[in-house]
């Protein structure tokens, strides 16, 4: 199984946490569909931990039956039915982070249950693991277990960007990895995780994605992933869109996070923005690159976190991502020079912003904006005569 752009879908964990229900997964599949996600794009649906019964039967993962009372191959069929794929969670341990059983030791047979229930998808996370075992040997285990499981399953692994992961992990038969700790509903926890994601952007590419965690998007400071919101800074309409347009320039996995059956107007339009999407979704899934920040504001260097980040497309067009990370109003470049395009070529950009759909035509080879803090622009950029 090859995965060629990054895997789109919902998440329970960030939003319910240990309470997630049947109830809860069988409305955010018809929500899914209701609300035009899974038409822009997001496809998966996941239960995360804390889905099975503390125990295993006969040597077996069982569905908690208050929580799941038809069992999970009813789930992953009504999924089926609506169109969506259906993904699920275990551990490369005796336990998961939740304290349930995990798969250690008991790969193939957890792999043959997953798939006998219609399982699509399996996000496999690091918490107790065994120390004794290296975590590449256990990735690899799961891995070779899933690819021989006579089902099409995508592997996420999820150890949080530890023990060099991105030297080893695309040897494991994992189609996603989380580069990162776990994401928290505030803008400290976004501008944090960023941050961390620029020289990791060698390993990331077609195959195996580099994955910044679940997106907050729409949280509003509810739910399981809300901690320390007040002192952290709760996010806005400008930090969530900020943290989509990072994830989406990044190539990193979309899962949604937030409770969709609730999804205020502004989580909606970010969410399923067609134009950004296609810059995360693009075909040919180059890496992206920074472009070198020619001031740094009021002597203070604040060039990683004011920084313009570009991805050249697949038709020729060119993503340009300008993001303030900072917290005051900060002036952002493009040098189309350092594009491939300089003045002496004949060409320059047409930039249409994808938020806006403002359209600039660059001038003498340099654009200059203001981006408030927290900001970003996002654009699709054509090559045309000067
Ligand atoms: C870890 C993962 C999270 C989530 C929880 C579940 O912390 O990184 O994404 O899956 O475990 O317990």
């Amino acid at each position: 199984m090859v995965v060629k752009t990054p895997p789109m879908g919902w998440n329970s964990w960030n939003t319910f946490g240990p309470d997630i229900n049947e109830e809860i997964v069988l409305k955010s599949i018809d929500t899914m569909v209701d609300t035009g996600l899974l038409e822009a794009g997001y496809d998966y649906i996941v239960i995360d931990d804390c889905w099975s019964l503390k125990e295993r039967v006969d040597g077996k993962l069982v569905a908690d039956p208050e929580k799941f009372p038809h069992g999970m191959k009813f789930v992953a069929d009504y999924a089926h039915s609506k169109g969506l794929k259906f993904g699920m969670y275990s551990c490369a341990a005796h336990l998961t982070c939740a304290s349930y059983p995990g798969s250690y030791d008991y790969e193939f047979v957890d792999a043959a249950t997953f798939a006998e229930w219609g399982v699509d998808f399996l996000k496999y996370d690091y918490c107790f693991h065994p120390l004794s075992t290296e975590g590449h040997y256990l990735y690899k285990r799961m891995g070779l277990a899933l690819a021989n499981c006579g089902r099409d399953i995508l592997f996420s692994a999820c150890n949080w960007g530890v023990e060099n992961v991105e030297e080893w992990i695309k040897t494991t038969g994992a189609h996603m990895w989380r580069s990162t700790g776990d994401i928290n509903d505030t803008w400290e926890s976004v501008k944090n995780l960023a941050m961390k994601q620029f020289p990791l952007q060698k390993y990331n590419g077609q195959g195996c994605f580099n994955d910044i965690d679940m997106l907050i998007v729409g949280m509003n400071g509810a739910g399981n992933v809300a901690r320390d919101v007040e002192e952290n800074g709760l996010c806005g309409y400008i930090e969530y869109k900020t943290h989509f347009s990072f994830w989406a320039m990044m190539n990193s996995p979309l899962m949604i996070g937030c409770d969709i059956t609730k999804m205020d107007d502004n989580a909606k339009a970010i969410l399923t923005n067609k134009d950004v999407i296609a810059i995360n979704q693009d075909p040919a899934q180059r890496q992206p690159f920074e472009i070198y920040q020619r001031v740094h504001e009021k002597g203070k260097d604040v060039a990683k976190e004011l920084c313009t980040i570009a991805k050249y497309l697949d038709n020729g067009d060119i993503a340009i991502g300008m993001f303030n990370f900072t917290d005051s109003k900060c002036r952002n470049y493009i040098d189309t020079d350092v594009l491939g395009l300089p003045i002496t070529c004949g060409k320059t950009l047409e930039l249409t912003e994808l938020w806006t759909g403002e359209k600039i035509k660059i001038k003498d080879g340099i654009y200059k904006t203001l981006l408030e803090a927290h900001d970003c622009k996002i654009y699709r950029a054509k090559v045309v005569d000067i």
